[in-house]
């Protein structure tokens, strides 16, 4: 059933991010060494062959990306030809038929065309999450890339991803014997893989209260790469200037994040920090270099964490915990707040876009 918006007290901040059911979605097809011009479909079901590579080799590769209705009353994208860009990169990696630039933008314009209802009111601190899919449709049974694919997109209204965005810091663990992404795997791409590989982790952990796993790098287990929805970033306390480090890890087996970039380019170029993109050591959590930690992406906007729980495996085989307490645990910090309000200023209209990020412009 779809999603009624049409009461004018629809709570869109109570949404939370869940699949919801709005009018339609476009679907592009790739058959004969070519897309067509994709089409408007109102029921979100798709007949496919039981033997499709999505299906059974995981052939699949998808994005995320938000519209937003800004204070000029405008619908605007946030960066769409960056996304349009990864999952060219994801669709080369994994032998896709990439879809253009263009029709990546024209998609995205038309779906939002069709859903405009459903793109929340300017203030209300929810946006439209845009679900980019793609996926091999072939039947085939050998391994190998499929020669038809078909490129969805979807939309669904959507508040915090975690209860209490960004006013509520969360708890996360690494978790011993469970790792993400090996060191030249798949890691830095946006395929679905990638995320199923934490879902039983993730699933064990909110049991045990954290609502976010982070991890290590698969081969040394020293060396932060990223949390199982999103990049980590880290700052240290600001100077007699205000000025801080905005730090977050260079690997080649993490997704390279829209919001990680963005946030890298308002904390240079508008806040005046340094940036620093290098590995980073679990060693330097430990140490307290940081007093603001937290997770960064496009579902996630910035979700500070207040504390990070490290299990351990001992020789003989115990785990023992060691927790992380990242400033008092509980509070937001300046920086973080100044980073976010920044950025969701940009994306609401209610500072300038410096960058051009919003678009069309
Ligand atoms: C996004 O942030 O857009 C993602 O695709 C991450 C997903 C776990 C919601």
């Amino acid at each position: 059933m779809k999603l009624d918006v049409s009461s004018p007290n629809f709570n869109w901040g109570e949404l939370g991010f869940r699949y919801r059911q709005t009018n339609s979605h476009i679907i592009f097809r790739f058959k004969d060494g070519k897309w067509d011009n994709g089409e408007l479909v109102n029921e979100p079901y798709l007949q496919m062959h039981i033997a499709a590579t999505a299906l059974h080799y995981g052939q699949t590769g998808f994005e995320g990306l938000k519209a937003f209705r800004m204070k000029d009353g405008k619908i605007r994208v946030f960066r769409p030809q960056a996304n349009a860009e990864r999952i060219i990169t994801t669709c080369e990696y994994t032998m896709m038929a990439p879809p253009t630039v263009e029709m990546f933008l024209d998609g995205v314009k038309r779906v939002i065309a069709a859903n405009i209802e459903y793109v929340p009111p300017y203030g209300s601190g929810a946006s439209l999450y845009i679900r980019p899919v793609i996926f091999g449709t072939e039947a085939k049974v050998g391994l190998s890339s499929s020669e038809e694919y078909a490129f969805v997109i979807f939309v669904v209204p959507v508040s915090d991803y975690y209860k209490g965005g960004m006013s509520n810091p969360v708890k996360s663990l690494i978790m011993a014997n469970t790792d993400r992404a090996a060191p030249f795997g798949t890691g830095h791409i946006k395929i679905g893989g990638n995320y199923v590989a934490t879902v039983r982790s993730s699933y064990l952990a909110k049991k045990r209260e954290y609502p976010v796993l982070l991890f290590l790098d698969s081969a040394t287990r020293t060396y932060i790469e990223e949390f199982a929805t999103s990049n980590f970033f880290a700052l240290t306390p600001a100077d007699s200037n205000g000025k801080r480090h905005y730090v977050t890890p260079k690997s080649h087996s993490i997704l390279n994040s829209v919001t990680n970039m963005s946030l890298e380019k308002v904390a240079k170029d508008i806040l005046g920090w340094e940036v620093e993109r290098r590995r980073i050591a679990f060693s330097e959590v430990e140490e307290g270099k940081f007093d603001e930690i937290a997770a960064c992406g496009t579902a996630v906007v910035i979700t500070p964490v207040g504390e990070i729980d490290h299990e351990i495996v001992k020789d003989d085989g115990s785990i023992v915990v060691n927790k992380h307490v990242i400033g008092d645990g509980k509070t937001v910090g300046a920086g973080l707040s100044e980073l976010y309000h920044t950025l969701v200023d940009i994306q609401n209209g209610e500072r300038e876009d410096p960058f051009q990020w919003m678009w069309p412009a």
